[in-house]
C-alpha cells in the first residue's frame, strides 16, 4: 500500500519525479513493487485513482520478512501461486511439494521462489507495459478477488481475496469447458494447503457480480476474464455468461 501510494505521489507531484520502490511485504516483493502500476483504493472500488509510473529501481532486502506476520506472508503467496498458474508449472509443483514451509520465504529457498515469481511478472509487463492486451493475464483471480476485497470493506487482505478469486475463476474455466475438471481442484488444494481461503464469503451473488462489473467498466471495456486453461497457461475471455459465474459463486459459498 505504501509503495502504491508513494508511486502515485511521485508520478503526479510536479508532473512526476523519480522514485525507488523498497517493498517490505512478500506481496509487494513478488508483485506490487514491479511493473509500474500505482494507485489507491477508494470506498467505491479498487485502484480507482492510479497511474502507470515505473520506479527507477526496486530494492528488496528480504531480511525485512523476518518481522512480517505469517498471515501477510500467506497473502503474498496468493500472487506467487497466481504467477505459477500463469507461466511457471515447475514452481507450482514445488509449492505443492512444500506446503508447510512458509518459513522458507525467510531464507535462501524463498529467494529462489521470489526470483521465479518475479520473472513471470517481468516477462508479462515487458511485453505489454500499459495493459493494452496480454498484461491482462496478471488479473487472474482479480475479477472476483477485487469485488470481494471491496465488499469486505478491505478487511480481507488483497492476497486472501485473490485466493478466493483464483478458486472461483478456475471453477468458471472448468464449467466453460476451457479447463479440465481436475484444474480447479488442483489450484484450490494448493491455496488451501498454504492456509489461504478458498470459500466465498456469504455476500449476495448479484452484489458480487455488480462489483466485479464496476471494477472492469472503469476501463471502458466489456468484462474480460483471465481464466486458467492449465497450469502454465491463462487466456483472456470475454462474454462469460454471468449465470454460470453466479452458479459457481453460490456453489462456493456466496448468498442468493
Ligand atoms: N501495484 C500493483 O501492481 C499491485 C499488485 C498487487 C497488489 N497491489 C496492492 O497491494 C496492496 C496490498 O499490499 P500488501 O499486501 O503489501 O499490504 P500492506 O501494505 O497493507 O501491508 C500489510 C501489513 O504489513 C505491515 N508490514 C509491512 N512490512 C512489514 C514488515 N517487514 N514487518 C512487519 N510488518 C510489515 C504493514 O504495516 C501492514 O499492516 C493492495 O492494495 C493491492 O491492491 C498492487
Ligand atoms: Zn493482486
Amino acid at each position: 500500500v505504501t509503495g502504491d501510494l508513494a508511486g502515485l505521489a511521485a508520478g503526479t507531484y510536479m508532473r512526476g519525479m523519480p522514485f525507488v520502490q523498497v517493498p517490505t511485504t512478500l506481496l509487494a516483493m513478488v508483485d506490487a513493487s514491479v511493473g509500474g502500476k500505482t494507485g489507491v483504493d477508494l470506498p467505491q472500488g479498487k485502484n480507482l485513482m492510479g497511474i502507470f509510473k515505473q520506479p527507477l529501481s526496486v530494492i528488496m532486502d528480504t531480511q525485512v520478512l523476518d518481522t512480517l506476520p505469517d498471515a501477510e506472508l500467506r497473502s503474498g503467496m496468493a500472487e506467487t501461486i497466481k504467477h505459477a498458474v500463469i507461466a511457471e508449472e515447475k514452481l507450482f509443483g514445488e509449492l505443492e511439494q512444500n506446503t508447510k514451509k512458509l518459513f522458507w520465504w525467510r531464507g535462501q529457498r524463498g529467494h529462489a521462489w521470489l526470483v521465479r515469481s518475479l520473472k513471470v511478472k517481468i516477462a508479462v509487463v515487458k511485453e505489454d507495459p500499459f495493459e493494452q492486451d496480454t498484461r491482462a493475464v496478471l488479473n487472474l483471480g482479480h475479477t472476483i478477488g477485487h469485488a470481494l476485497e471491496k465488499m469486505s470493506g478491505y478487511t480481507l487482505r488483497h492476497g486472501e481475496a485473490v485466493s478466493i478469486g483464483l478458486a472461483v475463476e478456475a471453477q468458471v474455466a472448468s464449467r466453460l469447458g476451457l479447463a479440465g475438471a481436475a484444474l480447479p481442484h488442483r489450484i484450490e488444494a494448493l491455496l488451501d494447503a498454504w492456509g489461504l481461503p478458498v470459500r466465498c464469503p456469504p455476500y449476495r451473488t448479484s452484489s458480487i457480480l455488480k462489483a466485479a462489473a464496476f471494477d472492469k467498466k472503469k476501463r471502458g471495456s466489456r468484462m474480460r476474464w483471465a481464466l486458467p486453461i492449465r497450469i502454465g497457461e491463462v487466456r483472456i475471455v470475454e462474454d462469460v455468461p454471468l449465470e454460470l459465474v453466479a452458479n459457481v459463486l453460490q456453489q462456493m459459498g456466496a448468498g442468493e
